[in-house]
Formats: structure tokens, sequence, C-alpha cells
């Protein structure tokens, strides 16, 4: 059975779907899943996603733990979970950034994926889940809550209905009573649709029981409610295939990946959120950025690899910061306790 054969038997048995049930399937059953057949982030994956730029994002974000470590007076034991961490990038590119806090630090790797898990580097330990135990440090997410599964409302003349999947995996409308988003949105235009994002929320509400003391840092994609409402869906919820836009989300199911801009009032409410070119800046892009650029001019007419890495970082910095790309992204932070330190 594949995931086209999949998605309808479970409609025959259990009635039309929930987008989120289709989504469950569609990335990540257990054998057919886009996850677990190939999907990836990289360059010869699907998408390309800031660690997947180069290692100057790690490098920063290492900076930002080290600000972290110090803010919390240096713990012996310091906590960094990374979750929805594909195939460890990110993870391999703080480490060979060696922040400060790298004695204190133990690095776990948290992937859905056994096949993205499975390449993960020597160094962080690899986990399916997030760690039972609450500790003193970070968990940090970057493009995983977009790929969270999430339900569809579209608002009718006479109230709201829910977008279900049927047997023959077509799109149906199931009136509903009283949805708590829809309240998010209520001069909501007829047609409009929004995402149902409780597993997302959930997943905060999970991440910010595990730390004791420190942050949590969710970087991707975001609108609000009331402004999805008013974008037409197929902008806000999107499909990737080897970097090129995928088709419709109910068409090559398992072959491509789904993902929805994350609604942040859907959210328990974040101690800061800011685009991901500022979040960057505050922990020094600019300032790895320069000295790269002056690397790059003293050593460009000897070339060489340094040279290059040089000149890769400057480009990577570039497109990491840019207000029409990977910097409009919004980096949320949530302070354990709250108002014990600064953001
Ligand atoms: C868009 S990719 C981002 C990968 C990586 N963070 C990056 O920025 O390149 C999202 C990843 O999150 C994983 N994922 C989704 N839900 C998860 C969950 N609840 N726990 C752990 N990983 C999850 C997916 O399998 C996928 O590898």
């Amino acid at each position: 059975m594949n995931v086209d054969e999949r998605i309808p038997a479970q409609a025959r048995r259990d009635g039309p779907l929930g987008y989120d049930q289709v989504v469950e399937i569609a990335l990540y059953d257990g054998e057919l899943g886009f996850y677990e057949t190939g999907g990836a982030a990289g360059r010869g994956g699907d998408f390309l996603t800031s660690p997947e730029v180069g290692p100057l994002f790690g490098a920063v974000l290492a900076r930002a733990l080290d600000s972290c470590w110090r803010e919390l007076s240096e713990p012996s034991s310091f906590t960094v979970v990374e979750a929805g961490a594909g195939r460890g990038v990110l993870a391999k590119a703080v480490l060979a950034a060696e922040p400060t806090c790298a004695p204190a630090l133990r690095y776990v790797a948290v992937e859905r994926s056994g096949a993205l898990r499975a390449l993960h580097p020597d160094g962080v330990e690899s986990a399916d889940v997030l760690p039972a135990e609450p500790f003193v440090g970070v968990i940090l997410a970057n493009e995983l809550l977009d790929n969270v599964p999430f339900g569809l409302l579209e608002r009718r003349e006479n109230g709201w209905a829910e977008v279900r999947v049927d047997e023959h995996v077509k799109e149906m409308l199931v009136p509903v009573a009283d949805v708590a988003e829809s309240r998010l949105t209520p001069d909501a235009p007829v047609g409009g649709r929004i995402p149902i994002q409780r597993a997302a929320h959930a997943w905060v509400e999970t991440a910010l029981g595990l730390v004791l003391r420190g942050r949590v840092i969710v970087i991707d994609y975001a609108d609000t409610t009331p402004s999805l409402v008013r974008r037409p869906w197929a902008e806000w919820v999107r499909t990737y295939r080897a970097h090129g836009r995928g088709t419709h989300p109910l068409a090559d199911l398992g072959d491509q990946d789904i993902t929805c801009e994350v609604a942040v009032d859907q959210l328990p409410a974040a101690t800061s959120n800011r685009s991901q070119a500022e979040f960057l800046r505050a922990h020094g892009i600019d300032e790895l950025a320069d000295e790269a650029r002056r690397e790059w001019e003293e050593r460009a007419h000897i070339g060489g690899l340094q040279a290059l890495k040089s000149r890769s970082r400057v480009h990577e910095a570039a497109a990491l910061t840019d207000r029409v790309g990977l910097g409009a992204f919004r980096a949320l932070e949530w302070v354990i306790p709250p108002a014990a330190q600064g953001v």
C-alpha cells in the first residue's frame, strides 16, 4: 500500500479525515511518509533552510546559546535540544563553531524520521522525541512548526466549516459549531480559510514545560490568523519538491513536503517576536560577516580554501538576513522563568 491508497482506506474506515490526519500520514507514516522516504532539507534535497545555506547560521546560533548560558550564570550542565533537527546540519555547525559553553553542553538532536536520525553527526545525542525530564538550557526549533500537522477551517455564509478529505481524496466542507481558532478572526470574509494549529500549540506547551530555566527559541515563517484569512490559502499552505514548489497538497501525497505558515497568535504568547534578521544581528551576524569580508579582501589575490570560505560567509549573511527571504522569518523566544532574563 502507498500513501495514495492509505489515505482513502482510512477515510473509508473512519469517515472524512481532517487535514491534520492527512498531513500526518503523508509526511510521517513510518514506512511511506515523505520524511521517511528520502524527503529532506538541503542542497540535494527538496527545500533550502537557513542551516542548509551554510555554516554561518550555526555559528550565530552558537553565540545565541552562549549568551543564554551566560544569562543563566554559566551552569556546569547546559542542555540544548534541537527539535526537528533533520539530518543534523545545524547541530554540526553549532558544534563546529566551538561555543564557549561547549564543556557544559549536552546537545540533543530530536528528529521524528528514522531515516534522517541515521544521518546525525557524531558528538550529538540523537532521539526521536523530546526528553522526558526537565532540564536547564534551550529548546531550539528551526522550521519545525510549519511541518507540524494542521487542520483547516473555511468561512461560509452561515458559519465556519472544517475542510475534510473524503475517500476519493477530495475536499469536503463539514459545518462546525464553535471552534476556538475562528474566534481569532470574527470578521472573516466568506471563502477565507485559516489553519488550526493545535499540535503546534501543544508542542510549544510541552517545550515550555521541559525547560526549568532558559529559553525556547522557534524560528519559522509565520503570520497571524486575521492576516492569513485574507490571503489565498494556497499562498500559506505550500508544498515543496526537489527545490521547487509542489502541487496541490492533496496531490502527490507522500512525494512532496506540505507546510503551513505558523499562526503565531495560536501559540502560547512569546516573550519576544522579532524577524530572523533582527535575531541574527542581535547575536553578531554583522560582525562575523565583516570579519569574513576583510579576510576575503586580504586573501582574494592568493585564493585558496580559506578565501573561498570567507567569500561564502559574506553571501550566507546576505541570504540569512534578506528582508524578502529568510531574514523575514520570525524568531520567537520564550524566556523561562518569564522576566528572569532580558531578551
Ligand atoms: C522543514 S524540516 C527542518 C529541518 C531542519 N531543522 C532545518 O532547518 O534544516 C522539519 C523537520 O522536522 C521533523 N519533525 C516534524 N515533526 C517533528 C516532531 N514532532 N519532533 C521531531 N521532529 C519533527 C521532520 O521530520 C523534518 O525533518
